[in-house]
């Protein structure tokens, strides 16, 4: 009989719990938070009041969904960091209380290794393709940006970083500074399908080996458009599409330019992508244009599973269990990956 695994992710602004039997998810429930749209960004102290409503119950629709009790449950796994540190502390309690109280073993893990384990969630009714080991993943979510060669499961190597933002922070912040909602990329992946990607050209930063930095990228928008609003207050509304379709394309081809580079010297053509935005359309086709042009074999995870939800915690905690890793009750979450990592 395989391990039965309930995840429980709360890094950030979703509340998510999931029950995977072995790898096969059995159900995947995320509460988002819709409080901090109108702040313009994540709040943290609203995050964790949130989740402390949320928890309960999300694990138990998630326990319902897949038609099982707690008392079912092989190990807990739960998201340590890196994220915000009272969210995470919500989660990470839930955990050691029902670890405690049905005396299940508790599994830590690291957020960004869920995002990149989603490419070996299965649906119970759909074969999803799992690449093969070793590959390179471009993990590309709010917080971190990053290239990852993947060993195995349990081996990561860090092949390249930002030195400064995320990609996922270049769309928010961009997205800003033109008033548009929070989050932002989804907004700007949608409105750049009617703009045109050539024409407004970005700086693109020049950054030794595989690093990226997106700080620049930023900053350079916002004197733009500073400059332009100065002589039309109407600039940006009259070139929305046209702004986050060449923003867009910067972000895209910033993000490829490194990842090819990693994928020749290491000499890996198996590419993923995860991450939150892994779910930008505009870079998912790059991916795939680029894959059809450099024989790489390309694997794009299921929207669902791009952005923050428990059922990459559930399966990377899998491996972890099988492993033999377990957490003590005296686990404190972490807010950096340098801790985490430690
Ligand atoms: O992975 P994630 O859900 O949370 C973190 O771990 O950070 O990623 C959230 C990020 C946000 O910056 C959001 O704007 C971005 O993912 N995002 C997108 C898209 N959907 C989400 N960025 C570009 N295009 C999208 N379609
Ligand atoms: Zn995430």
């Amino acid at each position: 009989m395989e391990v039965t695994i309930l995840g429980i992710e709360s890094s950030c602004d979703d509340t998510s719990a999931a029950v995977l039997r072995g790898t096969t998810m059995l159900s995947n429930v995320i509460a988002s938070q819709a409080v901090h749209v109108k702040y313009g960004g994540v709040i943290p102290e609203l995050a964790s009041r949130a989740h402390q409503q949320n928890i309960v119950p999300v694990i138990d629709t998630a326990l319902k969904d897949a038609g099982i009790t707690a008392d079912q449950i092989d190990a807990i796994a739960f998201t340590r960091g890196p994220g915000l540190l009272g969210s995470l502390l919500v989660g990470v309690s839930f955990a050691k209380g029902l670890s405690l109280a049905k005396n299940i073993p508790m599994v830590e893990v690291n957020h960004l290794q869920g995002h990149i384990l989603s490419h070996f969630i299965d649906l119970p009714d759909q074969q999803i393709p799992h690449p093969a080991f070793p590959f390179l993943c471009l993990l590309v979510s709010g917080g971190h940006t990053q290239i990852v060669k993947v060993n195995s499961p349990l081996d990561f190597e860090i092949v390249g970083t930002t030195i400064d933002d995320a990609a996922g922070e270049a769309f928010d912040k961009c997205a800003k500074v033109m008033g548009l909602p929070y989050p932002g990329g989804p907004v700007i992946d949608r409105l750049a399908h009617e703009g045109d990607p050539e024409k407004f050209r970005f700086a693109k930063p020049s950054v030794d080996g595989f690093d990226y930095s997106f700080s620049g990228l930023k900053t350079s928008f916002l004197y733009f458009l500073r400059d332009h609003v100065a002589e039309n207050p109407n600039f940006i509304e009259e070139n929305k599409a046209d702004l986050c379709a060449s923003l867009q394309k910067t972000i895209i081809d910033i993000l490829l330019k490194k990842l090819i580079k990693a994928s020749k010297a290491l000499d890996i053509k198996e590419i993923a992508i995860a991450g939150g935005v892994s779910a930008n359309s505009g870079l998912r086709e790059a991916i795939e244009d680029e894959g059809r042009r450099r024989h790489w074999k390309t694997y794009l995870p299921p929207l669902k599973f791009t952005t923050d939800n428990a059922a990459m915690i559930a399966v990377a905690g899998y491996y972890h269990y099988l492993n033999g890793e377990q957490s003590e009750l005296d686990v404190a979450p972490v807010a950096r990956l340098e801790e985490l990592l430690k």
